[in-house]
């Protein structure tokens, strides 16, 4: 029985379409169940509905508090029957209440090397900062923000002549590639927990060398 994985993105959405391309194309054994976006202009919305995929809207600004918010959306991922939650450019952060639902069960993708550069514009962070790497990562959403446990990381390159833009698309290709394999992972059963540490099983469920 595959999961079926629910994504929350409240943009552009290319992370969404690097997974649907990836679940089309077979290499991603979900169903994928459901788009949730706090945004209706949400680009991700319109991706999802032209690949037929069930869409909600559900507006902070719609409820009194988050906890409140959180309890819809609860609502709703169990509604699609969720196994596990993407997170994909989602801007608000979530309450306890969803994380309690899912427990070791939503991923966030971060366009930094964490624990570096957390929180928004994070490629500027990195580049006011002057490193010479950065990247991206895949992490186990907790109830803090971009501090759960690491899934995966890939690292890239800052350039001299590096703006932005120009950082920020180099990560992006990196984030495609990243977050279809984790949310692969996550959904086979191939990822094991232990504190802040995540190990990565074999297919027959052993640890990898
Ligand atoms: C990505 O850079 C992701 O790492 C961050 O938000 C951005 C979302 O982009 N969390 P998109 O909507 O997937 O194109």
């Amino acid at each position: 029985m595959k999961a079926g994985l629910a994504v929350l993105a409240s943009g552009r959405g290319s992370n969404l379409q690097a997974i649907i391309d990836a679940w089309e194309q077979g290499t991603l054994p979900v169903n994928m169940v459901g788009v949730l976006s706090n945004n209706p202009q949400a680009q991700a919305l319109r991706r999802a509905q032209s690949h037929k995929i069930p869409t909600a809207v559900l507006r902070s600004k719609d409820y009194p508090d988050r906890r409140s918010y959180g309890q819809a959306l609860v609502q709703q991922l169990q509604a699609w029957q969720a196994d596990i939650v993407a997170l994909a450019g989602f801007m608000l952060l979530l309450d306890p209440v969803v994380i309690k639902a899912f427990p070791h069960r939503i991923l966030n993708i971060h366009p930094a090397l964490l624990p570096s550069f957390k929180g928004l514009d994070a490629q500027k962070q990195a580049l006011d900062y002057g490193v010479c790497v950065t990247g991206c990562t895949v992490h186990l959403v907790d109830q803090d923000m971009d501090t759960g446990p690491i899934v995966l990381q890939a690292a890239v390159s800052v350039k001299p002549d590096d703006t932005e833009d120009t950082l920020a698309a180099r990560i992006l290709k990196e984030e495609h590639r990243l977050y279809p394999e984790a949310i692969r992972l996550l959904a086979t059963g191939r990822l094991k927990v232990c504190g802040r540490k995540v190990e990565i099983l074999d297919e027959g469920g052993n640890y990898l060398d």
